[in-house]
C-alpha cells in the first residue's frame, strides 16, 4: 500500500480503488489530470492524460508570452483564481492594500505525513478547532497527506492544498490554507475546500433539497451550465444536504461511473458544478464565501473546513458503502465508533412540555418491560418552560416538574435498568429567561431594530469566548451532576439579524461572524466529547436542519427528521443513505394518527421503517391496549437480535429499476460484513388491485451460499376486511358491533408464512417470488396481505456454504 507516489512533478494519489493525479506544468500551475477508477502504473500517464494545447482560441487569454499556448481557462487545475484569464468560478479570491483582485499561485514546494499530519502551517498546538482534526482513524494506517505550498506571484500570498487519502474508505480530503505572506493586510473574498475540474459534463447531478419535516427530497438534474446548492440558514441545512453526487446518465445501484461530495463542516456553505465554454465541469465546494470573508493581517493565516470526495466505478451502492465506511471509521469518534445504539424511549409526542415526573416514571417502566434500554426526557423539563415561548437558556430543573430534581429522575431510572437521557437546546434563549435578562449582548441581534424570531427565540453567539465557556460550565455542570449517558442537542431555529451586540460596530469587528459561531460550537462541543466520551450525544435541529459530517464528528447520531410518519420516513430514510451510514440516523416508531401528516400508518409498516435506523419509540406507551404493546416487545426482542447487521451492516436499497414489479413499494436491506445474516424489509406505498405478484432479487449475500429466508410473522385483526367478513361469517358481524369486537378479539388472523431454502446466486440473481396478494377473491393463510402501508420483515441467515461451485 503505498497511497501517495510522487514522481517528478507529477503527484499521484492512490486508495484502494481510485486514483488521483495532478502535476506541475512548466509555468508552476498545477494541472489536474485525473479522478476515477484506480491506475496501477505512473508510466505514460503524463503523456496520456495532459492537455494538449497548440494554440489559445479566439478571443481566450493567453496566458503569458513565454507560454502562448497555455490559456488558463482551458487547463483544468487544482486551484483558479481571477485575474489571469480563467473566467470560471474561482477556488481562492484575495484583494491586496493596492486593490487588486488579480491572483496567480504558482507551485513552490511540498510536504508529505502519516496520517493526517500537522496543521500545515499552525502546528497541531494552534490548529483551529475545526471538526476534521479530530477525523482520526481507529488505526491510522492508509491515512496520508500531501501539502502543496504555492504562491501567488501577484499579491505575495502563500496557499496550502491538504490532500489526505483515506485509503480504505476511498476517499480522498481536501482543504486549503492561506497564509498572508504578503507585507500588507488583505481582505480574503473567499477560500473554497475543494476543486475538482473533471473533462466533461456527461452527469446527472443528484442533490437533497426539503425543508423541515420534509428533509431529503431527492432531486436529478442533467448538468447543463450552472448549478448552486448552499445553505445560508447559519447550519448545513435542511434545505439542501451538503451531500452530494454526480453519476453517469446511464449509473445505476450496480453500474457506472459515479463521485460523491461532502463537506465537514456544519454552517453555511456552498457547492457550485459549472459546465464551461469548452464542456469541461467545475465543482467547488466550500464555506460560503460571504460567511469566510475576512481581512488578513500580514502573517495571518485562515483555514477551510475539510471537503471529501468518493469515486465508484460500480454504481451508487458501492458508492455509498465507501461514504459509510468512511464515516464510520473516520469521523464517528471514539468508542462510539461500533458501539450498537441503546433503544430508546422519548418523551416529547408522548407528552411534549407536559412533562412530570411520575408520569415519566410510569412511561419508563412501561417501556423497561418491552425491552427500551433508555429513557429520554426532552423538552419541559427546566426554567419555566411550559411552551415554547420561554425558558431557554435556564439549565435548571422545574422542580414543581421534578421535585427530586435531574438527579432523582435520572437515579429512578437508573434504578428500573435504564439509561437516563436528557434534552438539552444550549445554543438558544428565549428573551423570557433569566440568561437573556442577565446577558443581553450575548445573543445574535442588531440593536435598535426589530429583530426576526424563530420558535420564539434567540441565537447566542457562540463566537463569544465568554458564552461557550460560560455553556462549558453549565453542561458540565448538569453532566457531573446528575447520572446522564445521553444527551439530546437540539437547535431549534435559523439565522435572522446576524450581529453580535458584544463585538466592534465595524465592518472588521462584525466579520465572519456565522464562521466564527460555527468554530465556537466546534470548540465547545470538543471539550464537552474529550470531558464526558462516554456520553452518546444525538444532533437534532428541528430534526436533519443540520445533519452533516461536522456535527457527526461529536455527536454519533442525528435526528433524521420530526416526521415522523413511516410513509415519508421510507424516502427520507432512503436518500439519507445514500450519503450516512444507518448507525447515524434516529428513527422512531411514534402514534397514530401521525402528529405531522394525521396519517394512519399501521404499527407494522412504523416498525419495519425505523428498524433500518437507530430505533425509538416516542409515543405515549401507557394509553396502548395489549395487542400493540405484545407487538412493540416482540419487535424491540426482534430488533435488538438483528441489531449489529441493522446498524452496522452493508446497506442496499432495492430499487424499482431492478425489481420492476415492486410497484408503489420500497424495499431496503441490510447484510453482515461475512454475510451470514441479513434482514430484508418491504415497505408498501398505495396498493394496485390485482397485482398480486412480486419478485424481489436480493443483494449483498455470498452467491455460493445457501440461506435461509423467511418473514417475521404478522398478526392482523379482522377489522381490515371491514364488512367483507360477513361475506364468509356463518352469522353476521355488523361492523362496531359487539359481536364484531367480540370476534374481533378471538380470531386474530395470522398472516401468510413465508420460508424457503436456497443459493444465494438464486436469491440475488433469479430472485424471489414472494405468496401471491390478496385481490379480493378469498383469503387463506398462504395470501399477502398487502394492503396500502403493509410492510415485511423478512430475515435471510446461512445455512451452509457450498464447496466447490
Ligand atoms: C425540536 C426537535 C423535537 C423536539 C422539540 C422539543 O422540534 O426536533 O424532536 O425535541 O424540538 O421542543
Amino acid at each position: 500500500m503505498n497511497p501517495i507516489i510522487i514522481e517528478d512533478h507529477l503527484f499521484v494519489l492512490h486508495t484502494q480503488d481510485t486514483t488521483y493525479a495532478f502535476r506541475v506544468i512548466e509555468t508552476g500551475h498545477l494541472e489536474h489530470l485525473y479522478y476515477g477508477q484506480r491506475l496501477h502504473a505512473t508510466e505514460g500517464l503524463v503523456a496520456a492524460l495532459g492537455l494538449k494545447s497548440s494554440y489559445v482560441p479566439g478571443n481566450t487569454i493567453a496566458y503569458h508570452a513565454s507560454a502562448p499556448s497555455l490559456s488558463l481557462e482551458a487547463l483544468p487545475q487544482e486551484v483558479s483564481t481571477t485575474g489571469k484569464g480563467d473566467c470560471r468560478e474561482a477556488f481562492v479570491i484575495t484583494q491586496d492594500a493596492l486593490g487588486r483582485r488579480t491572483s496567480d499561485f504558482v507551485f513552490k514546494t511540498y510536504t508529505r505525513h502519516q496520517g493526517l499530519g500537522p496543521n500545515p502551517v499552525l502546528g497541531d498546538n494552534e490548529a483551529l478547532p475545526l471538526p476534521h482534526d479530530g477525523a482520526r482513524a481507529p488505526f491510522d494506517e492508509g491515512v496520508e497527506t500531501l501539502c502543496i505550498f504555492l504562491e501567488d506571484r501577484v499579491q505575495g500570498t502563500t496557499l496550502c492544498l491538504t490532500y489526505t487519502v483515506f485509503y480504505r474508505a476511498n476517499v480522498i480530503g481536501k482543504r486549503a490554507t492561506l497564509i498572508n505572506t504578503s507585507d500588507k493586510s488583505i481582505r480574503v473574498e473567499r477560500l473554497m475546500s475543494n476543486q475538482l475540474d473533471l473533462s466533461h459534463h456527461a452527469y446527472e447531478l443528484i442533490h437533497f433539497g426539503g425543508a423541515w419535516a420534509r428533509e431529503m427530497d431527492q432531486h436529478r438534474t442533467p448538468l447543463s451550465r450552472y448549478e448552486q446548492l448552499g445553505s445560508q440558514t447559519g447550519t448545513s441545512s435542511n434545505r439542501c444536504n451538503p451531500f452530494f453526487m454526480l453519476k453517469a446518465p446511464r449509473a445505476n445501484e450496480d453500474f457506472g461511473d459515479c463521485y460523491g461530495f461532502n463537506l465537514i463542516y456544519s454552517g453555511n456553505w456552498i457547492s457550485t458544478l459549472e459546465v464551461d465554454a469548452f464542456g469541461s465541469t467545475r465543482v467547488l465546494q466550500g464555506v460560503r464565501p460571504d460567511t469566510l470573508s475576512k481581512a488578513l493581517k500580514p502573517e495571518a493565516v485562515i483555514e477551510t473546513p475539510m471537503a471529501i470526495m468518493t469515486y465508484s466505478a460500480t454504481g451508487l451502492t458501492n458508492l455509498s458503502h465507501q461514504m459509510h465506511r468512511f464515516v464510520q471509521h473516520h469521523i464517528v469518534r471514539g468508542q462510539w465508533q461500533y458501539r450498537v445504539r441503546p433503544v430508546l424511549i422519548n418523551s416529547w409526542e408522548a407528552f411534549y412540555f407536559n412533562v412530570q415526573d411520575k408520569k415519566l416514571l410510569r412511561l419508563a417502566r412501561r417501556a423497561k418491560a418491552l425491552g427500551v434500554e433508555l429513557f429520554v426526557l426532552d423538552d419541559g423539563w427546566f426554567g419555566d418552560r411550559d411552551s415554547d415561548t420561554r425558558g431557554l437558556g435556564d439549565w435548571q430543573e422545574n422542580l414543581k416538574k421534578l421535585p427530586r430534581g435531574l438527579e432523582g429522575l435520572a437515579k429512578d431510572i437508573h434504578a428500573l435498568g435504564m439509561d437516563f437521557g436528557l434534552w438539552l437546546e444550549p445554543e438558544m434563549v428565549n428573551e423570557d429567561s433569566k440568561l437573556y435578562r442577565q446577558h443581553p449582548d450575548w445573543v445574535l441581534r442588531i440593536p435598535n431594530v426589530d429583530h426576526s424570531l424563530g420558535r420564539n427565540q434567540l441565537l447566542l453567539n457562540l463566537g463569544l469566548k465568554e458564552v461557550t465557556d460560560y455553556l462549558y460550565e453549565v453542561l458540565a455542570d448538569i453532566l457531573e451532576k446528575a447520572p446522564i449517558n445521553y444527551i439530546k442537542w437540539d437547535m431549534n431555529r435559523i439565522v435572522s439579524d446576524v450581529y453580535s451586540p458584544a463585538l466592534e460596530p465595524s465592518i472588521e469587528g462584525q466579520q465572519a461572524l456565522m464562521h466564527r459561531y460555527v468554530l465556537g460550537l466546534y470548540h465547545l462541543l470538543d471539550r464537552l466529547t474529550r470531558r464526558f466520551p462516554q456520553v452518546l450525544f444525538e444532533g437534532c435541529a428541528s430534526g436533519g436542519n443540520r445533519f452533516d459530517l461536522g456535527m457527526l464528528c461529536y455527536m454519533p447520531q442525528i435526528w433524521a427528521s420530526d416526521n415522523t410518519d413511516a410513509h415519508a420516513r421510507v424516502a427520507i430514510q432512503k436518500h439519507y443513505s445514500y450519503g450516512y451510514p444507518l448507525s447515524t440516523l434516529g428513527a422512531h416508531v411514534s402514534d397514530v394518527p401521525n402528529h405531522q401528516t394525521l396519517r394512519e400508518a399501521p404499527l407494522a409498516l412504523r416498525q419495519t421503517v425505523a428498524s433500518f435506523g437507530l430505533l425509538g419509540y416516542e409515543m405515549n406507551l401507557l394509553t396502548l391496549d395489549g395487542t400493540a404493546l405484545k407487538a412493540i416487545g416482540d419487535h424491540i426482542d426482534f430488533y435488538k437480535t438483528y441489531r449489529q447487521v441493522l446498524q452496522f451492516g452493508d446497506f442496499y436499497r432495492l430499487n424499482p429499476e431492478e425489481n420492476p414489479e415492486l410497484e408503489g413499494s420500497q424495499a431496503f436491506m441490510v447484510v453482515d460484513s461475512e454475510k451470514k445474516r441479513g434482514v430484508l424489509g418491504l415497505m408498501q406505498g398505495l396498493t394496485t388491485a390485482n397485482r398480486p405478484q412480486l419478485r424481489l432479487k436480493l443483494k449483498g449475500i455470498s452467491e455460493t451460499t445457501t440461506y435461509r429466508l423467511y418473514n417475521r410473522h404478522q398478526q392482523y385483526s379482522l377489522r381490515v376486511f371491514g364488512d367483507l367478513v360477513n361475506a364468509v361469517s356463518p352469522i353476521p358481524l355488523p361492523k362496531g358491533s359487539l359481536r364484531f369486537k367480540v370476534a374481533e378479539q378471538l380470531y386474530p388472523i395470522a398472516g401468510e408464512t413465508f420460508d424457503l431454502v436456497a443459493q444465494g446466486s438464486i436469491l440475488m440473481g433469479g430472485g424471489v417470488r414472494l405468496p401471491q396478494a390478496f385481490i379480493g377473491m378469498g383469503y387463506k393463510d398462504s395470501v399477502r396481505l398487502y394492503q396500502d402501508f403493509a410492510s415485511r420483515l423478512y430475515c435471510v441467515e446461512a445455512r451452509q456454504i457450498d464447496e466447490g461451485l
